[in-house]
């Protein structure tokens, strides 16, 4: 395939390139040979070639392309309750609506409803790559691994556990220790197999839920098994007040160092919020190669606390964003990469209206929408170690393709000569999924919709 037109992606966290109106090369594994400008002198050449063949794909006036998004935190099931109990505490959401939730899925028709749905649902929203949770339930996280591989969606997937007999009702949980780490072991081979016929990738994810729901058996056998199978690794840190006591009192230390005893941050880790971590956290983040996946949306809601991203990210940290469904209840790492910018500005004016200007807020809070689409697109993939978020030589093709006149959904750009960074700025405040009009991934069309 070959692409005629106008891209936007990451030159760096805080600066947007522009590609006016290059040729895209994409060879047959559906990676980027290729990046041509029109100075170069073959560009005139591969024009008059390949101009009116079939694999020629030449963007109408007003599309512009963007590297698919990366969402690093999802929660496949609680799809099904997305848009509900949003007013609750953490602890008593995850008991009250989550957990029975999630039982369901032992139920496969019930898992395949709701895990095609939201698979198809992330694609028409831009999403080409998802780090998920599934549930406990190991027949049921294969199946979300086979739909994605299926739909031609990236999917890093996750066998959750949850072992603990004292911190998790009897009607959800893994039967035992030992059960929970050979059903990880089974699902880590399961999904290395049918990635071997997935042009895209699919990847598992050896998934402890978090420290409350585990025993220290389960969280050293886990840490063991992502080292022999060489897997990422997801789980939950340091969210909210409660999580983040509960972990003080049981092991007197924080998350961070807690996870890392146990072998489970690593350059492949991802470790989901993080809200509270401290500057000795963050530090060995950064020495790990630990991401935090940053859930704005359910942030908001959940977890008490508006997390300093532009310090950790100043650390050295690699960060992407995730929607957290359904703490956070938007499908959308635009509506997330917009939350991330709000929440950061809140952080820094400060909402104590009673204390004079300058006592408010934390200094140098703030992000930028140029970086807030760094991290939904480059450092997405730099989270996950793999050649995802950019478009540029040697990086997967994985893009959304923008319509910004589109008649039922058109941005707000009345001038014929607007200013491209004015246009990329309206992209990433205004598109709706109306105007993602096609979607790829390694070199394949994952989604279309007519005007
Ligand atoms: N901590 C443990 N499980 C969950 C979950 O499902 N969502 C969120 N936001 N936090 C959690
Ligand atoms: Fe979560």
């Amino acid at each position: 395939h070959i692409f005629h037109g106008t891209a936007f992606t990451s030159k760096s966290a805080k600066e947007v390139q522009q590609l006016v109106d290059y040729l895209f090369c994409i060879n047959e594994d559906g990676v980027i040979e290729k990046i041509v400008a029109p100075t170069d002198p073959d560009y005139e050449k591969l024009l008059d070639a390949y101009g009116e063949t079939e694999n020629f794909h030449r963007l109408a006036d007003g599309q512009y392309l963007l590297p698919g998004f990366v969402d690093l935190h999802v929660h496949a099931p609680q799809w099904a309750q997305s848009g509900t109990a949003l007013d609750l505490p953490l602890y008593d959401w995850l008991n009250t609506y989550t957990f029975p939730v999630e039982s369901k899925f032992s139920d496969l028709d019930y898992a395949k409803d709701v895990y095609e749905d939201l698979v198809s649902t992330f694609l028409a929203n831009g999403t080409t790559t998802a780090l998920y949770f599934a549930t406990v339930h190991k027949e049921a996280s294969l199946l979300l691994a086979k739909i994605c591989s299926e739909k031609g969606q990236r999917g890093l997937v996750g066998k959750v556990v949850m072992d603990d007999p004292e911190q998790n009702p009897e009607y959800y949980r893994d039967e035992d220790t030992q059960t929970a780490l050979a059903d990880t072991e089974e699902f880590i081979l399961a999904v290395k197999d049918l990635d071997k016929s997935t042009k895209q990738g699919v990847y598992p994810v050896v998934t402890p839920r978090f420290i409350p729901s585990c025993t220290e058996e389960a969280l050293k056998g886990l840490g063991e098994l992502a080292t022999k199978y060489d897997t990422h690794i997801q789980s939950h840190c340091s969210e909210s007040d409660w999580e983040h006591n509960y972990v003080r009192d049981r092991f007197k230390k924080n998350d961070a160092f807690a996870l890392n005893d146990f072998g489970l941050l690593r350059e492949k880790s991802v470790m989901a919020h993080c809200n509270f971590l401290e500057d000795e956290d963050a530090d060995l983040f950064a020495k790990t190669g630990t991401a935090i996946g940053h859930c704005p949306l359910s942030n908001a809601y959940f977890a008490n606390g508006v997390i300093p991203i532009a310090h950790f990210h100043k650390k050295g940290i690699d960060i992407g964003l995730g929607t957290d469904i359904s703490a956070g209840s938007i499908p959308s790492i635009f509506d997330n990469a917009r939350q991330a910018v709000v929440s950061s500005r809140m952080l820094e004016d400060g909402v104590n209206t009673a204390l004079p200007a300058e006592e408010r807020g934390v200094p140098n809070a703030r992000i930028t929408i140029n970086e807030a689409f760094y991290f939904a697109t480059a450092g997405g993939g730099e989270s996950l170690s793999l050649p995802i978020g950019r478009i540029e030589e040697n990086y997967t093709w994985d893009v959304q393709i923008i319509d910004t006149k589109l008649p039922t959904a058109k941005l707000p750009i009345f001038n014929a000569n607007e200013d491209l960074y004015d246009v990329f700025q309206k992209i990433m405040y205004l598109t709706r999924p109306e105007n993602i009009r096609e979607v790829w991934v390694q070199g394949e069309r994952v989604h279309s919709r007519a005007k």
